[in-house]
Order: C-alpha cells, then sequence, then structure tokens
C-alpha cells in the first residue's frame, strides 16, 4: 500500500458525484500517434491546427461545432428524412420545435450559421450603418462588414479581462449604447447583435436582467434587437445557476424567456441542438420574413429546406428537445468545469470564470516572452498538438483578423487558445489527459519561440493561415 487514498470527482470537491445522463452504444477508435509523426503532421500543416488531418489528432478540441454525438433518437430520425424538394415534413417538424422552445413565429432554414448571419445582414444592414455587438464573432462581423455594416463593440469591459470573475461577462455595456446612439443617432444603427454566450469572451454569458434593459433602450430608440442564439442553452444554465429568482426556472423557460425580449435570432444549430449540421434564422416581423424567405432560395436552397437535407432538419428538430433538458445541460457544462477546475488548482492562466463549452487559456500569460505578432496562442496551439495529440484553436491576433479600413491587423485584448468540448463524445478520462498536457505545455513554456506567418488568405485568415516557426 502506498498510503495515498484515491477519490472519485465528487468526494475530491467535497460533494456526491454526478454522471453524464446517457451511456454509449457506438464507439469510434482513435489514432494514438507518437512526436515525430506529430512533427511531421505540424510542419505540413504550417502550424495551424485547422490544416491537420483529423486522422492525425488524437483528441480533438478544435470546435464543439457540428462535433457532437448524436442520440439513438436523432440516429432513427435520420431514417424518416422526407427528401422531397419542396414542403418536407421535416421542415414542419423543425418549424414546430424552433417556434415551441425558442418562441419565434416565422423560420428559415439555413445549412448552418454563417448562412443565417449572411442572409440577416444582407436584410437588415444599409450600408454605413453601425451594428452594434457583445463583442465580435468571426463570421458575424464578417457578414455585417461584407454588407457594408461597421461593427462596433460593446460589451462590459470585463469581458477584456481574463481575471475578471465577474457572473455575466457577455453583457452590453448600456453606456457605451447609449453613447453610439447618441453620436451617431437611431436611425445609423442597422440592429444591436447579441450573442448569448459570448464565445470570443470565453462563453461567457448574458443575463436576463441585461436583455430585458437591452429590450427596453432598443423599444425607446426604435432599434430592433437580434440575438446569436448559438449557445443560448448553455446561457440559460448561468442564469439558472447565478441570476437571483432563476434557481427554480428550468432551462426551456429561461430560453423562451430571453428570445421573448428579443426581435429574432440566427442559429448554428451545430452546437447547442446536438447535430452535426444544420442553421436557421427566426424572425416575428412578417416583412422582414418575407425579404428572408426570398433571399433564402438564392443562397441556401428552397424556403422548406435551406441546404439542408430531410434528415438533418428532423435530427434538428429531435436535438433541440434534447438540448433543453436540464440534466443534459448540467452535465455538459459540468465536464467543461471539471477540466477548468484541475487546470485552475495547478495555477494554469485561463479566462475566468470557466464558461459553457471551452476552456480559455491565457496565452499572453503563458508566453510573456512573446509579443502579440509572434502569434503567442497559435503557438501555444502548436506546442498542444506536439506534446499529446490535442488539437486547440487560436483565439487571438489570428482569428481577429485586419480592420477593414486600414488594413492593419486587429490587435485584441485577448490572445486565447481555445479547448472546446464537444457535446458527449469525450469522457472524464480524456479530460485527465489533457488537463496533464497542458501542464506539460506550461512546465516548457519558457522554451517557446512564437511563429511567423508565411500565408495569409484574405478572409476569416485563421482556418487557412500557415506560419513557420521563429
Ligand atoms: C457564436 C457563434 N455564432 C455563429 C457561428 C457560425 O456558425 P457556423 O459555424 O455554423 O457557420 C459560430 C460558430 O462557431 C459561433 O460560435
Amino acid at each position: 500500500m502506498s498510503g495515498s487514498v484515491h477519490r472519485t470527482m465528487g468526494q475530491q470537491s467535497g460533494r456526491r458525484s454526478w454522471a453524464e445522463p446517457w451511456k454509449i452504444k457506438m464507439v469510434e477508435p482513435l489514432r494514438m500517434t507518437r512526436r515525430g509523426d506529430r512533427e511531421r503532421a505540424l510542419a505540413e500543416a504550417g502550424h495551424n491546427t485547422f490544416l491537420l488531418r483529423s486522422d492525425d489528432v488524437y483528441i480533438d478540441l478544435l470546435t464543439d461545432s457540428g462535433t457532437g454525438a448524436m442520440s439513438d433518437r436523432q440516429w432513427a430520425g435520420m431514417m424518416v428524412g422526407d427528401e422531397a424538394y419542396a414542403g418536407s415534413r421535416n421542415f414542419y417538424r423543425l418549424e414546430e420545435a424552433i417556434q415551441r422552445w425558442y418562441g419565434y413565429r416565422h423560420i428559415v432554414p439555413t445549412h448552418q450559421g454563417r448562412g443565417a448571419e449572411h442572409l440577416i445582414s444582407q436584410a437588415a444592414i444599409r450600408r454605413g450603418q453601425y451594428v452594434p455587438g457583445n463583442m465580435y464573432f468571426t463570421t458575424t462581423r464578417l457578414h455585417q462588414e461584407l454588407a457594408g455594416g461597421i461593427f462596433a463593440d460593446v460589451i462590459v469591459d470585463a469581458a477584456h479581462d481574463p481575471a475578471d470573475r465577474s457572473p455575466f461577462k457577455g453583457d452590453v455595456d448600456l453606456g457605451k449604447l447609449e453613447k453610439l446612439v447618441g453620436e451617431h443617432g437611431a436611425s445609423s444603427v442597422a440592429y444591436v447583435s447579441l450573442a448569448a454566450t459570448v464565445n470570443m469572451a470565453g462563453g461567457q454569458p448574458v443575463s436576463m436582467g441585461n436583455v430585458r434593459a437591452l429590450r427596453e433602450f432598443c423599444d425607446r430608440h426604435g432599434i430592433r434587437l437580434f440575438l446569436d442564439a448559438t449557445r443560448l442553452v448553455e446561457n440559460a444554465f448561468f442564469i439558472q445557476e447565478r441570476e437571483p429568482g432563476y434557481a427554480g426556472k428550468s432551462i426551456a423557460e429561461i430560453v423562451r424567456e430571453f428570445c421573448d425580449c428579443t426581435d429574432g435570432a440566427w442559429m448554428s444549430a451545430k452546437k447547442d441542438s446536438l447535430v452535426n449540421i444544420g442553421g436557421w434564422l427566426a424572425v416575428n416581423d412578417r416583412s422582414l420574413f418575407e425579404e428572408l424567405r426570398n433571399l433564402v432560395v438564392v443562397y441556401e436552397g428552397l424556403h422548406t429546406y435551406g441546404g439542408l437535407a430531410g434528415r438533418d432538419m428532423e435530427a434538428m428538430a429531435i436535438g433541440i428537445g434534447e438540448s433543453m433538458e436540464d440534466d443534459h445541460v448540467r452535465s455538459r457544462i459540468g465536464q467543461v468545469r471539471y477540466l477548468g477546475e484541475l487546470l485552475e488548482d495547478w495555477g494554469i492562466p485561463m479566462v475566468q470564470p470557466v464558461g459553457g463549452h471551452a476552456i480559455f487559456l491565457d496565452a499572453r500569460a503563458f508566453y510573456p516572452q512573446l509579443a502579440q505578432d509572434q502569434f503567442p496562442a497559435q503557438t501555444l496551439a502548436a506546442e498542444l498538438y506536439l506534446d499529446s495529440g490535442i488539437r486547440a484553436m487560436e483565439r487571438g491576433v489570428v482569428s481577429a483578423g485586419r480592420d477593414a479600413v486600414t488594413g492593419g491587423h486587429h490587435y485584441p485584448k485577448l490572445e486565447l487558445t481555445r479547448l472546446t468540448i464537444p457535446r458527449r463524445v469525450y469522457t472524464q478520462a480524456h479530460m485527465d489527459v489533457v488537463a496533464e498536457s497542458v501542464k506539460a505545455v506550461f512546465d516548457g513554456r519558457a522554451a517557446a519561440r512564437g511563429l511567423r506567418m508565411v500565408y495569409e488568405p484574405r478572409y476569416l485568415r485563421f482556418f487557412q493561415a500557415r506560419f513557420d516557426p521563429l
């Protein structure tokens, strides 16, 4: 006997353990890789984890987008796809599910989130108008800019500070919004673009108090309020946990109450809704809907499929219902927290508090020796991959891209590397392996030299840029 006593996860935290509300019926074998293989693969990928082949990855934490595991019910739903070009029965099931759970009147299906962002931006932004938002998201801002809009960041200051532990770091600062409207006039604002949770801030939530105040502000100024509902279910969990008066309400009730404060929403269903592909756009205004329904046939497909197969719409309709279950959301966020708590105990610098879908490592704090244009977060993603075959993603200066007017780099305050946890895919043991790898890379941080960008695509450069080691 060594004298040490093994303890369960719950015992370590002084509470009863929880476990996932599902069991595993089918497995997908993973390929274990060796360091030499990974060095070769990373060099071929230009030190960009987006350019790795997934066969060269052990634990894939690139994104939670479309990477979740569908349930047996969703797979069964795939078998009842009605692949009619027009009027597929699965569209009506999807429409009903969105109306029931999110509460919007008019629905347009799209192939994924950015398809919806494209349509709403084209329909609701006039060239030169401002689009205030609670921090930028890559594809959202690009579509707003391509439509002639000017993005304005109106998130609370706390969101830009990784160490700030405020409970609702996704909130809009109404003072900033008031100032923008005061300076330019309400007619120069296309709409308020609200994301819940805020991906680029670390999966941080928006409070119900904030969306209510925004509704009131928008009504006063005659401005529309549109929601990026991609991770609203996760946002609802934080409201339930942290906001007075919500502990007794279900996730579904909170989601509905939140949506009722907005004029419409777009969705990447590849996240909360537990599908591998799909999205939608929903609005309450009939004439805007007519415009969107007209645009969708140009860019996505007929208004009853929007670029999706009937079977995909069925899986999405079922996934929406599953995503609203309290036990599911608790275990999903619980797994992210488990990894976060381990890393925090070990003194790893990261965004606090831990958000809904990912751990965001603070690459500036890892590598104070690197300037931001030596790409600390990209370097950290590369080092993690070399150490263990874990794939993470850069969320720093590369993702922020260039200023549409000056052409210079955007230098975001947050220089982060994201470990994104797919839904219902990995076990607690995988999380332990990830935590140990992050610790090993942290321990070796003094040796990091940074990267130089040698190829830069014009749009959304983080997907395809290439780097050389310095
Ligand atoms: C907050 C948010 N909005 C929109 C999108 C775009 O969705 P999609 O990748 O389905 O086009 C994403 C994708 O990561 C996202 O995280």
